[in-house]
């Protein structure tokens, strides 16, 4: 017989509390909400960076040149405020003092006779026009540009050591001068040095640059010796802290997925690359969105999931593939990507100018309820992603990832709405307005992307699911033992090897994290044979953390997923309140129906959902907490 949930809770109430464990247990509830929050990114990052345009050619006509544009064109009033001096400013650095000397020549307003060239005139240009400064750096002594780039002209120059101009032993000097003298707003962290100058480096064995062995390793995740790549980046949050009295900053990770960072980016800066670099092509935009759009659960406000800056302007999206452009747009502001601007902006056409600068599109990615959108359909040609605005409102991309036309369907349940009332839509890309109940047919173009806002009746109407939140869920421990790539990642013909070589590998760890409306791994959410389209997917032995913005009830139904490998398992579900125990279940084992489970969480701030696997871990056991939400009665 199905309980209410008032008697559920009145069943629960009678539980003892139980005191925290230790601290040093990591499934032990702690009653914090541990994503970054430091620096200033409560919505992602706007703006543009000189990467994607000019490589390391860069001078100050074209870094002015583009924040002017910025200004003049009506988008730094829209949000694009960083502007950011990618890889290829620095000259070298001076043994005697360790200090960074600007390339001369390059960036006259640098200039101070007689004393070290700063960058201070230039940021204070940047911030009297209303822009924020952007500089760049590398985990190690040296930088990507240094490893990769095919030519030295831009190139630091001098001895072995002065070219390292990396934070390698230099962090708290550099970040004092970034953020204390020169008065950046905002740092990217290359990994190139921790990765590129080991023994076999060609570059190292020619005596051109200093070994450093290698801590970070793109093909294989356990390669990668994650605590020590932990511990600088923790040291440079300790930099960040001391120079930046005022907290206005943001450090952008750039390791671009590797070393599990798409696991915990989320914990030590305010966007994390989850890929290698994008370039200008349709499948490689694919790729690099892949990297980030299942990762809903690894992203909060303060801290997103980055694939990497836009690249409208070039390639696949330029002038003449607007529909591509259009996609890119939208899809990178359905996922809380950081919108940075790409292009050299001195020559945008309006065409693009426009794409950028839709204030409605622009909304999705700034909604300051910072839910990234779950995926609710999905293939390998179209997706339908759908994110919970701060509005009520639901933001709907339909995206064709195909070059084929295609008639889709999209139903209200897709939105968790109901299908007997009506669902009205408004099309963000040309403004107009449809409504349909239940299902409803368009039409889609090769390569694009609807947008819709929608407004409909809420499936559940005094609550919120926690799938459709996952900016208020952070998965502190995911249940993840051994981080493995993720195979269904797009791997596109155009990355740096382009066609050369065997092909990229599955490379992005993080398969079978946690998923909304999923269970780990992409499977169905079902509890011995009972399905569910609601609820969050995850393996046991994993910890969530729950923001509760006022509700008083939690609720689900828990259970091991149908999907799991070892069918003779069990696990236990608890439900922890600012670190004390509100409720747990029995042992269900694969095959139990799933049991509910409620708590009383009113005046609760983080609420736990801590699963536990009764037996040893291998293989991992995927868990449901199903239909979990929280209800204001
Ligand atoms: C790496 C980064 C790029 C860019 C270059 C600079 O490849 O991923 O975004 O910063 O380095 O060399």
């Amino acid at each position: 017989m199905k309980m209410s949930w008032a008697a559920l809770l009145a069943m629960f109430a009678a539980l003892p509390v139980m005191p925290a464990q230790a601290k040093d247990e990591p499934l032990a509830a702690t009653g914090r909400w541990s994503p970054y929050t430091d620096g200033r990114a409560q919505t992602p990052p706007m703006g543009w960076s000189s990467w994607n345009a000019f490589a390391t050619d860069i001078d100050e006509d074209k870094i002015l040149g583009s924040a002017q544009a910025l200004v003049r064109d009506g988008l730094a009033a829209k949000g694009y405020r960083y502007v950011n001096i990618d890889d290829g400013w620095a000259m070298q650095r001076r043994v005697k003092d360790g200090a960074l000397i600007i390339r001369p020549g390059r960036f006259p307003l640098t200039n101070q006779p007689g004393r070290n060239a700063s960058f201070r005139p230039l940021t204070d240009k940047l911030h009297g026009m209303g822009l924020k400064a952007g500089i760049y750096s590398d985990l190690g002594r040296n930088t990507c540009s240094q490893a990769f780039s095919p030519d030295e002209t831009d190139l630091p120059k001098g001895s072995v050591l002065e070219r390292e101009i990396g934070l390698y032993g230099h962090i708290d000097q550099d970040i004092d001068l970034f953020f204390s003298k020169w008065g950046f707003d905002f740092i990217k962290v290359d990994g190139c040095g921790v990765r590129a100058y080991g023994p076999d480096s060609e570059k190292v064995q020619t005596g051109k640059y200093r070994m450093l062995p290698p801590i970070l390793n793109m093909d294989f995740v356990n390669r990668s010796d994650i605590p020590a790549v932990q511990g600088l980046f923790g040291q440079i949050n300790a930099a960040l802290d001391r120079n930046n009295p005022d907290g206005d900053y943001l450090l952008s990770l750039c390791i671009w997925g590797a070393a599990d960072v798409r696991s915990w980016g989320k914990n030590v800066g305010n966007i994390s690359r989850t890929s290698d670099d994008i370039n200008p092509s349709w499948g490689r935009m694919l790729t690099n969105f892949d990297t980030a759009a299942k990762r809903a659960f690894y992203a909060h406000p303060g801290s997103w999931n980055d694939p990497d800056m836009l690249n409208i302007g070039k390639g696949d999206f330029d002038e003449n593939h607007l529909t591509e452009a259009r996609s890119h747009m939208t899809m990178w502001a359905m996922i809380n990507a950081p919108l940075m601007i790409g292009m050299d902006l001195r020559q945008a056409p309006k065409s693009l100018l426009d794409i950028f600068g839709n204030a409605k599109v622009i909304a999705i990615d700034q909604d300051p309820a910072g839910h990234q959108a779950v995926v609710a359909f999905d293939s390998d040609d179209v997706q339908i992603f759908v994110k919970t605005l701060s509005t009520g409102e639901k933001a709907v991309a339909i995206f064709n990832r195909s070059a084929a036309p295609l008639e889709v369907d999209l139903t209200a349940a897709q939105m968790k709405y109901r299908d007997a009332t009506d669902v009205t839509l408004v099309d963000l890309w040309n403004g107009q307005k449809r409504s349909f109940r239940t299902t409803t047919k368009m039409p889609i173009a090769g390569h694009q992307t609807l947008l819709f806002t929608a407004r409909g009746s809420r499936m559940l109407d005094n609550g919120l699911y926690l799938s459709e939140q996952p900016g208020n869920v952070n998965p502190a421990v995911d249940g993840v033992t051994q981080p493995t790539p993720d195979p269904t990642i797009h791997r596109s013909a155009t990355g740096w090897q382009r066609t050369r070589g065997s092909g990229e590998g599955p490379i992005y760890a993080g398969w079978g994290g946690v998923q909304p409306d999923r269970a780990p791994y992409g499977e169905t959410l079902a509890i011995n044979g009972k399905r569910f389209d609601t609820g969050i997917g995850v393996l046991a032995n994993s910890r969530l953390e729950v923001r509760n913005h006022g509700y008083r009830h939690f609720v689900a139904t828990v259970g091991v997923n149908d999907s799991a490998r070892d069918t003779n398992r069990a696990a236990t579900f608890a439900v922890y309140g600012d670190g004390k125990l509100l409720a747990n279940s029995r042992e269900l084992k694969w095959g139990s129906a799933g049991q509910q489970i409620a708590a009383d969480v009113t005046g609760v701030k983080v609420i736990e959902l801590v699963t536990r696997s009764t037996s040893s871990s291998a293989p991992p056991l995927p868990t449901t907490w199903a239909d979990a939400a929280l209800l204001k009665r």
